[in-house]
């Protein structure tokens, strides 16, 4: 008998097994998961102060002005607007699933959320107030005294404390269950032909090389305009503006994908209005790959799987000023 035929029969078998196990345990992107280790008085605490504009100098704007939690964690415009209409220079990134990124803002110069929290309340363009008024808006509310004593077990209020809040408040922010995550875990039902071919053409044509991980990106800094060059007025320079390396200049950090229906505009400078136009660009100039317009409609339709459940919570009430709490100053 020959020898082959007895032996053969079983690859297939045997190949099935390998890829179906391999496969599951090796996709480049995993669930977001839920947060785990909070501090629910400090989360509630961070919250108030998220949507707080008496941390800003107008007492008009808060984190959660540039940052709408009802869109997405963004503002939903091509670069923010800031006291006095100031115009910002770059994209509001989302703040959903913000820390899963590897470091905070494009160019990544803060190394994590309670390191960045500090930056638009003191930023002339953005919230424009400074630590000290910051510590005495809210010290000067009998409310927020309690609050942070509650919080931190001692009494004191600092920029150190109010940004600690922040952050745990930012935390909670992880955006679970979408349906690309429930495909993930099993359910092969969760997703569409249409969506699934995207995925594999986002897979295959090598977009995962940069997008992958939990949050599908937030994990490295990367050229933009890899294969030909980005063409834009806005001045950003990336990554070199922190490293002081010519290398660096135009690496930003990848954002997340998750959620990327809801973050319009895209790219730093917010020229994309459409994730269509998004994806043709990085096809382009990350891969050097033109898609078709079918392609294109797949990839989309597979990035719009990556919406998960959205925060949800009480809006919080916040405590009154009482009289000794510096006014506001909405027009200097
Ligand atoms: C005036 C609009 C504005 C306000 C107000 C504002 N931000 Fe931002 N935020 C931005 C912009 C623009 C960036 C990107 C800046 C950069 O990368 O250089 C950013 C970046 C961030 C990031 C980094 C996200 C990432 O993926 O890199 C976080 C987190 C964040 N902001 C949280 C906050 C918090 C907390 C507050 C309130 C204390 C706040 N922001 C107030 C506009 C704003
Ligand atoms: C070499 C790394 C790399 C590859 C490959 C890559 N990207 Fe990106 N992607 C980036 C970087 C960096 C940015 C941010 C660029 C900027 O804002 O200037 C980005 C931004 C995006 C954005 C905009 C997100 C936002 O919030 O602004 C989308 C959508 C996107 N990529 C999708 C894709 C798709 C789809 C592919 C494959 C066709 C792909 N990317 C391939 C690095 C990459």
């Amino acid at each position: 008998m020959n020898i082959k035929t007895k032996r053969f029969p079983l690859l297939p078998a045997i190949t099935l097994i390998v890829l179906s196990t391999g496969l599951s345990a090796a996709e480049p992107i995993q669930p977001v998961r839920p947060v785990e280790n909070i501090d629910p008085v400090l989360v509630e605490l961070g919250k108030k102060l998220f949507f707080d504009p008496r941390l800003s100098k107008s007492g008009l704007i808060s984190c959660n002005s540039c940052h709408n939690l009802s869109m997405g964690g963004t503002d939903n415009l091509k670069t923010s607007i800031g006291h006095g209409w100031r115009q910002g220079p770059i994209n509001a990134p989302t703040v959903l699933n913000s820390s899963l990124n590897l470091a905070q803002f494009w160019d990544g110069r803060a190394a994590d959320l309670q390191a960045q929290a500090g930056g638009p309340i003191a930023n002339p363009g953005e919230m424009a107030l400074t630590h000290e008024l910051a510590v005495e808006v809210l010290a000067s509310i009998p409310g927020y005294v309690t609050e942070f004593e509650l919080a931190f077990g001692a009494d004191g209020i600092d920029i150190d404390r109010i940004t600690a809040a922040i952050a745990e408040f930012e935390k909670t922010l992880v955006t679970t269950n979408a349906r690309f995550d429930q495909w993930l875990l099993g359910n092969k039902a969760a997703l569409t032909d249409t969506e699934l071919a995207g995925y594999t053409l986002f897979k295959d044509s090598g977009c995962i090389a940069c997008h992958n991980g939990p949050a599908v990106g937030g994990n490295s800094f990367r050229k933009m305009g890899l294969v030909a060059p980005y063409q834009t007025t806005n001045p950003a320079e990336g990554r070199s503006a922190v490293t002081g390396k010519d290398a660096d200049r135009f690496l930003f950090k990848v954002p997340t994908l998750r959620n990327v229906e809801m973050t319009y505009p895209y790219f730093h400078d917010g020229e994309a209005a459409t994730l269509t136009a998004a994806v043709d660009i990085m096809g382009r100039l990350q891969l050097g790959k033109e898609f078709s317009e079918e392609e294109q409609a797949q990839i989309v339709a597979f990035l719009k799987t990556l919406t998960g459940d959205q925060p949800r919570f009480q809006l919080p009430i916040l405590p009154p000023s009482s009289d000794h709490t510096p006014a506001p100053k909405p027009f200097d």
